[in-house]
């Protein structure tokens, strides 16, 4: 009988199919590039409830606020670093009119937002708002000027009013609005989009109209010379119609003394399919595949793009900036389908960690990037809804990540295979390693498969960090169940310098490796 159990055990043993071995993981020495903190930048456009409600309540606001802007905001952004925030837009960019929000609140106009939603712009939250806003959770500057409905003249004024130093009229004025010093404007986006909604320009007629802006929009602060000088980053691809990155490249190419650009820009939103119509909430793992498989496109325009740069500037003076990016989903059922509401998923956490990673290993030409948008628009990282607010999974992404802000990235190899449903496949793995300048090495490494999960073995002491994943590829945080998916700690188990560490199906972890 003994024998016989012994005999059936054995059996059983042999008919298991063995565990599959954990995936290597091989990090490198070789120093990369370094990666610059502002590709963790933040976008904020008048939009449905982005700036009114998600950042600005007001000073008479019974919500918790610090001279009009919301603290629990502020408090939330500021655990991310937020480098950069651009602003005001967007399309919103090109028909907005600075000085319609200076000087006293009850004296600015209201006007139209004729781009979202045709809602009343109460013009309330203006330059001096931002400029405090972006103070408080402690980000610098990223300013679109309007090329569309603009003059040269006035975008010139613009930079002079924040920048100006010295007895003009308009310094003065800024003083006399409550601002003694010159604010410092990092990046200024010339025009957005000006193939659409900017203006439907051609790309000869861009080129004309950038070559002035860039030239007479003069940032006057003392501090911002050599290393800190103001950059300017034009309007690039233009999803494909022309080529706005080839013309603006040629004529920067040939430029003359007069005018010069440090950047030109690219958007892309992950739709699978225009007009966005994949649901935020409530969806299965067609909906997952679907938009992670569209998603690649981001790496592959890129490397588009940076082809074309690479012509016209192969020593890499000019950076890219992905200065819209996201997941662009069906708006909320019910609400403003101009102020494009979306919920934020599992799905979105992984997304944003997969593009990320295509940033950092792009990280010699893409230099700044800015997720659409901060909060309650697109992607957000922030939901509010009058005086709750509710943390999205991809902010737990941007808050995880916050260590290779600046790091130096290192080579990283593996082989995982892919996750495939139906017509749908991608890496099943994704991996970025970086080391930061206190000498951690970090490793950023997401599970896109969300039924199994994935072994990998590494080599070191100890890998300990945190780790994001949810229950469903559609699991959500929202303001009765704030914490559905939120990190949690993990730690790679073994010894004798090999590491094995588990990631759940659908999670994104950043470990630092010792
Ligand atoms: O982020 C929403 C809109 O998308 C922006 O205003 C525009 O630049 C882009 O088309």
């Amino acid at each position: 009988m003994r024998m016989l159990k012994t005999a059936l055990a054995a059996l059983a043993l042999a008919a298991t199919p063995a565990a599959a071995d954990p995936v290597p993981v091989t990090i490198g020495t070789t120093p990369g590039a370094t990666i610059n903190r502002d590709i963790f930048g933040q976008f904020a456009e008048h939009l449905g409830t982005g700036i009114y409600g998600g950042v600005w309540v007001g000073p008479d606001s019974p919500i918790p606020n610090v001279r009009g802007i919301r603290s629990d905001v502020v408090a939330a952004l500021r655990a991310l670093h937020v480098p950069n925030v651009r602003w005001p837009g967007g399309c919103f960019a090109d028909e907005y009119h600075w000085r319609k929000g200076i000087g006293a609140p009850a004296l600015r106009p209201s006007t139209l937002n004729a781009n979202w939603g045709g809602v009343i712009e109460p013009n309330t939250f203006g330059t001096h708002e931002f400029m405090d806003f972006a103070d408080q959770i402690g980000a610098e500057i990223f300013l679109s000027v309007n090329i569309g409905s603009g003059t040269p003249e006035e975008a010139a004024d613009w930079l002079e009013y924040m920048t100006g130093d010295g007895p003009s009229t308009l310094a003065k004025e800024r003083a006399a609005n409550g601002r003694a010093k010159p604010w410092n404007v990092k990046y200024l986006g010339l025009g957005n989009e000006n193939w659409g909604c900017g203006g439907a320009m051609s790309n000869d007629h861009y080129v004309e109209e950038m070559k002035r802006f860039a030239h007479y929009t003069r940032n006057l602060n003392p501090a911002q010379t050599g290393a800190n000088a103001m950059k300017r980053v034009a309007v690039g691809w233009d999803s494909g119609k022309s080529d706005y990155t080839e013309s603006v490249m040629q004529a920067w190419k040939s430029k003359v003394w007069s005018w010069d650009i440090e950047g030109i820009s690219l958007h892309n939103y992950t739709v699978a399919g225009w007009p966005p119509h994949l649901p935020s909430s409530n969806f299965g793992e067609d909906d997952y595949a679907n938009l992670l498989a569209d998603n690649q496109r981001m790496d592959t325009l890129i490397a588009k793009q940076t082809a074309i740069m690479d012509r016209y500037d192969p020593e890499k003076k000019l950076f890219l900036a992905v200065d819209e990016w996201g997941a662009w989903l069906a708006p909320n059922p019910g609400s403003n389908p101009g102020f494009l509401q979306q919920q934020n998923s599992m799905r979105d956490a992984i997304l944003a960690a997969v593009d990320i990673n295509v940033f950092m290993r792009h990280a010699d030409r893409v230099r700044v990037a800015n997720i659409a948008q901060m909060a309650n628009v697109l992607q957000a990282m922030v939901l509010t809804d009058g005086p709750r607010m509710v943390l999205t999974p991809t902010y737990h992404v941007f808050r995880m990540y916050v260590p290779f802000q600046d790091a130096v990235a290192v080579p990283v190899t593996y082989a995982a295979g892919t996750y495939t449903r139906g017509k749908w496949s991608m890496p099943r793995l994704d991996a970025f390693a970086a080391r930061a300048k206190d000498g951690t090495l970090w490793l950023a490494v997401t599970n896109v498969d969300p039924n199994q999960p994935l072994e990998i073995a590494l080599t070191g002491r100890s890998a300990k960090g945190e780790v994001l994943t949810a229950p469903k590829v559609d699991s959500i945080n929202t303001f009765d169940a704030p914490n559905a998916v939120t990190p949690k700690p993990i730690d790679a188990r073994g010894s004798g310098g090999r590491l094995v560490l588990t990631l759940p199906a659908k999670s994104v972890a950043v470990v630092a490796i010792r």
